[in-house]
């Protein structure tokens, strides 16, 4: 009863964070141009910050913490553990910490992110969690690190205590370097660098591919008819172990009580078999949901196998299948299949970016693939899967190409690729003529016959001048609402509408008593009439402060003349 209330208090903080609320999209959004523009030029790989707006766990991390986060893994019976790595190459963890698998050296639970300190320095490439949960990660260098729930000697280290703490396996691994690394309930499979596979753990079906049924306490390597294979990809399901080989060719092990290693019989299978019925097709990688199997072939088609009680397959019933059947998702190539050993959901995402969902979705039993508005199978595994864990390693999308709207923000005052500077104020402002040209119609002109490369400035202040340029390479403006007066100055004299729009929308939202007056000057000045009527209405609202502000006591003889007979027709001074 106890760990039912701890389970329920997780998921309640969860749902609704330390603050009471969901951290909505928009609340990340309004950074303002400085913050991001600055990491941008630091960085690129700064840049790119981890979407995991949809995991709820998540609002368990600050927005701070948020920032930071570059690769996370959701995990637990309950979806009740999150590990994350920051920008920093830390670790943190957090959660109910079942069987310590936190790796904290405890197994008390916490709701703050913990770093995990015995892994410092290591950076991770990949990881996998089973159903204890343990947890099973290997490092860029190769590495294996385990901890967690032990009873099947899934740790690999040779006992069955639990691990409170990450184990460094060496045994049979050290001089190996692990590429890949998978988990089945109870059990642990991982790819080498030289198309090798280890397993260790849970044996009950054959699901370490030994050949006996005694749990295995150490890694040993998958032989049989693996032994001159080069396997580059591998997946668990619940108590079944899959490795796809470099001739496209299938091969699976271990339990086979619901068809899901397709070889059209249901015995469990001691070593590795292979998948037959799947000749003459090149499969290229395979996922595994509690007790089905997913493929896809070189031509970006899905056939599934296994377990169809929730329509997992994709077939349109629920008959289980073991042989490969094909699933229709669309006309369109498939590129990613997805499938976790603890759910009975499958997602797919084609070529052209559309994410399709099967089996069993939120409870629901959906039997023939379903386009979802996702952009990521990452989404579904958070919206829709029971319990709703990452079916993958979640990470900064590798690609680090910019848009061209990104690469021209990261040239904004770049001395090195500038050919033009203008001399504000006795400080620099480095730009590209060529843009400016294309951006702004005044420069079209004024540069035309320009040979110099500096340009001298003085109407204008330098955060004026310097935000207009910037403007022109970011579209967008980041001042305070007096410092948009002097840049809606500027918009009026190049007569850059738009950015005027931009200014008076500024002023708008930065307009407090204190400062009304000023604004309404500013408005009148630069016949921008609607933000004179804004300014008018807001100091009419709030006449009686805003005629004692030295704003007010200061203003222009005509304006206030101007002020007090509009003020005057408009009632304003009635009581
Ligand atoms: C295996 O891990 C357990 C739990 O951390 C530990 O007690 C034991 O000493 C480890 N065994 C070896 C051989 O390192
Ligand atoms: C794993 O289980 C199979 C039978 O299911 C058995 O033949 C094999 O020897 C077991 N492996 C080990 C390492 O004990
Ligand atoms: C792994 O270690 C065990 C025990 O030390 C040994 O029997 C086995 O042959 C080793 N090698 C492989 C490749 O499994
Ligand atoms: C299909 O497999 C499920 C196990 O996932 C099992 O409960 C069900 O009875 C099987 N259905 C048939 C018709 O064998
Ligand atoms: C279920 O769908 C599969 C694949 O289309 C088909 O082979 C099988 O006959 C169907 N089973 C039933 C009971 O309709």
């Amino acid at each position: 009863m106890e760990d039912y209330l701890e389970e329920e208090f997780f998921l309640l903080c969860a749902l609704y964070g330390k603050s009471g609320k969901m951290p909505m999209k928009d609340e990340r959004g309004d950074l303002d141009v400085s913050e991001v523009v600055k990491p941008v030029q630091a960085t690129l790989s700064s840049l790119k910050m981890l979407d995991v707006g949809k995991w709820p766990i998540f609002s368990l991390c600050s927005e701070a913490e948020l920032q930071l986060v570059r690769q996370a893994c959701v995990f637990g019976s309950a979806s009740n553990e999150l590990l994350y790595t920051t920008v920093n190459d830390e670790i943190f963890v957090l959660g109910t910490n079942c069987c310590g698998c936190l790796g904290l050296g405890d197994v008390q639970s916490t709701i703050e992110p913990r770093r995990l300190d015995s892994l410092t320095g290591k950076k991770i490439a990949c990881l996998s969690y089973g159903s204890g949960p343990h947890i099973v990660l290997a490092t860029t260098e190769g590495e294996v690190f385990t901890w967690g729930h032990n009873a099947y000697s899934q740790l690999g280290n040779g006992t069955t205590n639990a691990g409170l703490v990450p184990y460094h396996i060496s045994t049979n691994l050290s001089n190996k370097q692990v590429i890949e690394v998978a988990c089945g309930s109870y059990h642990s499979l991982v790819l080498t660098s030289d198309g090798e596979v280890f397993a260790w753990g849970y044996n009950n079906s054959g699901q370490v591919g030994s050949g006996s049924t005694a749990n295995q306490p150490i890694p040993r390597r998958v032989t049989g008819c693996l032994q001159n294979k080069v396997v580059v990809n591998i997946a668990c399901g619940q108590m079944c172990s899959m490795a796809v080989v470099n001739t496209g060719e299938v091969f699976v092990w271990g339990y086979n009580g619901n068809g899901q290693l397709g070889l059209g019989s249901s015995g469990n299978q001691p070593t590795p078999c292979r998948v037959a019925a799947l000749q003459g097709i090149r499969v290229q990688r395979v996922a595994c949901g509690y007790a089905h199997t997913l493929v896809l072939t070189d031509e970006g088609q899905v056939y599934a196998w296994g377990a169809n009680s929730y329509g997992q397959l994709g077939t349109g019933n629920k008959s289980n299948q073991s042989y490969p059947t094909p699933v229709v998702v669309e006309k369109d190539r498939i590129i990613e299949i997805a499938a976790c050993h603890s759910a009975h959901t499958s997602a797919a995402k084609t070529q052209g970016g559309h994410v399709y969902m099967w089996g069993q979705c939120r409870g629901q039993s959906v039997t023939l693939p379903h386009l979802t508005h996702f952009s990521s199978t990452d989404d579904v595994f958070a919206c829709f899967a029971t319990p709703a864990v990452t079916w993958r390693l979640l990470s900064v999308e590798p690609d680090d190409h910019l848009t061209v709207a990104e690469s021209l923000k990261r040239e904004f005052d770049n001395p090195n690729t500038a050919d033009l500077k203008f001399l504000v104020d006795g400080k620099y402002i480095y730009v590209h003529k060529v843009l400016l040209k294309i951006r702004c119609e005044h420069f079209r002109s004024s540069l035309e016959d320009n040979e110099d490369d500096i340009v001298e400035m003085s109407e204008f202040s330098y955060p004026v001048y310097r935000a207009f340029l910037e403007y022109l390479y970011t579209d967008s403006i980041s001042l305070s609402p007096e410092e948009a007066v002097g840049l809606l100055d500027l918009a009026t004299f190049y007569r850059e509408n738009r950015l005027k729009k931009l200014c008076q929308q500024t002023i708008k939202q930065g307009i407090c008593e204190e400062n009304a007056i000023a604004l309404l000057s500013a408005a009148v000045k630069y016949e921008a009439q609607d933000l004179e009527e804004f300014c008018f209405r807001f100091c009419i609202n709030h006449l009686t402060v805003v005629t004692q502000t030295s704003g007010f006591a200061e203003m222009d003889h005509d304006l206030l003349k101007n002020f007090i007979s509009k003020a005057s027709r408009v009632g304003a001074f009635k009581n």
